[in-house]
């Protein structure tokens, strides 16, 4: 679907030549990571080593990619920017604003009226700046990715945090904020931090009921949602070649909970074959012509301990089928330890919902093991007893899934088809339950079970697993149900046992699709209007933030101190919000409503350091930002973990918080921060995150002196009268200063432009 194939050619044909001068450079062998980022540097042919975890690296993405939620701040940011065309392939897909409520006609018809200005304005500026646009019901911007622009060797960024899904297809691909991917569609150069590098060693092979969706669950278990920070993480082993190509995207898709900063699996016969049956034979051949670069050296291989920074092994072959949660990825239990962790916690028994598909597993090869296991209850005559949704990631998927018979077979079982779009992962769920203040637990075969995620509500409790787990226990109906060593009782009163899934890689009688819902974009997109209203609720042209004053920040009252988990949904919430992404002002509503206040343990509840009164949280910052004086946020570990929007940068900038101070960074969000403007600070010391009081007003000294290696002081003014200071880190390098100094990032692209 008007894939590139002249620029991934483009980039093979240089590969050898600049991983050849990347070997030489280093002095050793190269991992696949090291050789594929080599050979994306702007500058060409490597010139020195770069320092894991220390360089800041300019590099030039192959490819954007943007979902509707993200794509509307990236593009107002890239009208700006002054360009005619974008300098790299893109694309918008439209899979984030349609809400799952009955199914998926109705409900892609109402997203459709719903959407109506959104998605005009979004078509528009696709086809005036020749961005390939993914109608709504076209399917969810990762499984449309892997399936149509995915390719081994190549770089992409794209505008959400599951974008390293395509490194099931061998691709280093990152999810960025909007303000990257505005900078690399501008023309400019996309900087990282040369990442740090996992090595996961997969021995064995999977069998049964374990499937590539538990071998990430038992990584998160391991690593936690922090020990990918920094990281690319690379899978290796005879058993990342068993795994299919789909399977790999899984993983992958997962290593954004994990916090790294891509994942990546070698290209082999797997991911060949994938290529080939999504109509990219030729991509596969030019990819066989390269082979050697697309995988490490043999060395590596060999001895993975001594290029790698951490290397973990697992055997497949031993692997139990995994159910994580809740609230948390990263809360690892194996099958057989699963019901008797329900019990102890107390979490309610009862499964509500199972839902599957998603970015995360919605491939074929998905669709037909949680199929094989709902044939089951159908033949031995088993009633389905919670309800059950199915999210097919794309058209493709779906009008093959249906031909098959696969949607007819989880219908009958009860099943509601959604339409291929977030839905329910992302908050989009007009979920219909009974009393909204009762616990209750569902299962998924998503992504991400923080609280409050899929339906709102605090009282659910969300798990995740793979499709045909979700599958097996919403036929029972319970979370204590284990397939592997329980049994069901049938309707005619017989006890039966689920046989294991039985999955098809790719379709036998291949994929096929009527209408797969692409726009292509004008030759000449000069004619092109593009219409926002000023009384719009949903979209707002920008307005560029102001610059640095030229002094140190004095006088700045602390908005909150949040404790604990502080991720970008808790920093700026989707769900109903997800309707204002255009619009700064409005969204700005939402900032940090979700952030507990560290003094009263309360959400949205902060002390307005003016009237004295406590108030929520936007509209004391309102308060501020009306009396002229900025604010500064302070935060916990890991503060902005979870998605990439940037929306959880820009509502502090534009309501002038001037600071996020924490113990550490989710490292997309401390960019984003940057970014806009803003000043992403560390606590030198941890411990002095204890001193800071309600009543603080806050002065950041060291600012005309602000450089790469510095460090910036820190002077709590107590409300008794007393003060005292301390060191601040952060990670800004030279031209990051300047975009602190302009203002934001893309002030310094508008001075450039206009210089
Ligand atoms: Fe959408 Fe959920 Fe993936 S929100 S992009 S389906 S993580």
């Amino acid at each position: 679907m008007a894939f590139d194939f002249d620029m991934i050619q483009r980039v093979y044909d240089g590969f050898g030549e600049r991983v050849e001068a990347a070997r030489q450079v280093v002095g050793h062998p190269l991992t696949l990571s090291e050789k594929i980022l080599y050979a994306h540097l702007t500058i060409g042919n490597a010139v020195k080593a770069l320092n894991r975890g220390k360089d800041y690296v300019d590099f030039a993405p192959d490819r954007v990619a943007m979902q509707d939620a993200t794509a509307q701040m990236a593009l107002l940011q890239f009208m700006q920017a002054g360009r005619s065309k974008v300098a790299v392939p893109s694309t918008v897909h439209c899979d984030h604003l349609i809400q799952a409520e009955v199914g998926a006609t109705q409900d892609l018809e109402n997203a459709n009226n719903k959407n109506r200005e959104v998605y005009a304005f979004l078509s528009s500026v696709s086809d005036k700046y020749g961005i390939g646009f993914w109608k709504p019901g076209a399917g969810i911007i990762h499984q449309v990715v892997i399936e149509n622009y995915a390719f081994p060797g190549g770089l992409m960024i794209g505008t959400d945090s599951h974008t390293p899904n395509a490194g099931g297809l061998g691709m280093i691909a990152i999810g960025v904020g909007g303000a990257d991917a505005c900078d690399v569609m501008a023309g400019l150069p996309w900087e990282l931090k040369m990442p740090k590098l996992i090595g996961i060693k997969l021995v064995g092979k999977l069998s049964g009921w374990a499937s590539a969706k538990d071998i990430i669950l038992r990584v998160a278990g391991i690593l936690t949602v922090k020990g990918g920070t920094g990281c690319i993480v690379e899978y290796f082993g005879e058993g990342a070649d068993s795994l299919s190509a789909t399977g790999k995207g899984t993983i992958c898709n997962m290593g954004a909970e994990i916090g790294a900063t891509t994942s990546i699996f070698a290209y082999d016969e797997k991911m060949g074959d994938y290529l080939r049956a999504t109509n990219r034979a030729d991509v596969a051949e030019a990819a066989n012509a390269v082979r050697q670069h697309l995988r490490s050296d043999d060395e590596v291989y060999a001895d993975p301990a001594s290029y790698y920074d951490q290397v973990i092994e697992i055997n497949l072959s031993e692997l139990e089928p995994h159910i994580n949660g809740p609230y948390t990825p990263d809360l690892a239990w194996p099958l057989s330890k699963f019901a008797q962790a329900v019990k102890e916690n107390g979490w309610p028994e009862k499964l509500d919902v199972g839902l599957i598909g998603s970015c995360t597993n919605s491939s074929y090869e998905d669709m037909t093991r949680a199929a094989s296991i709902a044939r089951q209850a159908i033949s031995k005559n088993l009633k389905t007893h919670s309800e059950y949704t199915v999210t097919p990631g794309s058209e493709l998927v779906r009008f093959t899934t249906e031909r098959d018979g696969l949607l007819d077979t989880f219908e009958k079982i009860g099943g509601v088809v959604l339409a291929n779009a977030c839905g329910p992962c992302i908050g989009q769920w007009a979920r219909h339950i009974d009393d909204p203040t009762r616990q209750n637990s569902i299962i998924t075969s998503f992504n991400r079970n923080f609280a409050k995620r899929n339906d709102g509500l605090a009282t659910t409790h969300a798990f995740v697993a793979s499709p045909e787990l979700v599958t097996a226990m919403s036929i029972a109906g319970s979370l204590t149900f284990n397939p592997m060593t329980d049994k069901l009782t049938s309707e005619s009163g017989e006890e039966v046992m689920l046989d294991e899934p039985e999955g098809i890689e790719l379709p036998v009688n291949g994929f096929a699709v009527d209408d797969a819902g692409y726009q292509a974009p004008a030759e000449d997109g000069s004619g092109v209007q593009i219409v926002v209203s000023p009384t719009s609720d949903r979209l707002q042209l920008l307005e560029s933030f102001k610059a640095w004053e030229g002094t140190d920040l004095l006088g700045l009252k602390l908005l909150i101190k949040a404790k604990g988990k502080c991720t970008t949904d808790h920093i700026s919430m989707a769900g109903p919000w997800l309707k204002y992404r255009g619009h700064l002002d409005n969204i700005s509503n939402n900032m940090l409503i979700g952030a507990v206040n560290f003094f009263n343990e309360k959400t949205n509840t902060v002390k307005n350091q003016l009237s004295g009164e406590f108030g929520e949280v936007p509209a004391t910052q309102r308060a501020y930002k009306a009396a002229g004086i900025g604010s500064i946020v302070v935060g916990d570990e890991n503060y902005g973990e979870g998605s990439s929007r940037e929306h959880a940068a820009m509502e502090p900038r534009f309501l002038g918080v001037r600071a996020i101070l924490v113990k550490s960074f989710a490292r997309i969000h401390e960019t984003n921060l940057k970014k806009q403007g803003m000043l992403a600070l560390t606590f030198a010391d941890p411990d002095d995150y204890d001193d800071i009081r309600e009543d603080d007003t806050i002065d950041i000294l060291g600012l005309t002196e602000f450089s790469p290696n510095g460090q910036l002081t820190i002077r709590l003014n107590h409300a008794d009268g007393s003060s005292e200071e301390f060191q601040v880190n952060h990670t800004y390098n030279e031209t990051q200063i300047e975009w602190f100094k302009a203002g934001s990032a893309l002030n310094l692209i508008k001075q450039k432009q206009n210089a």
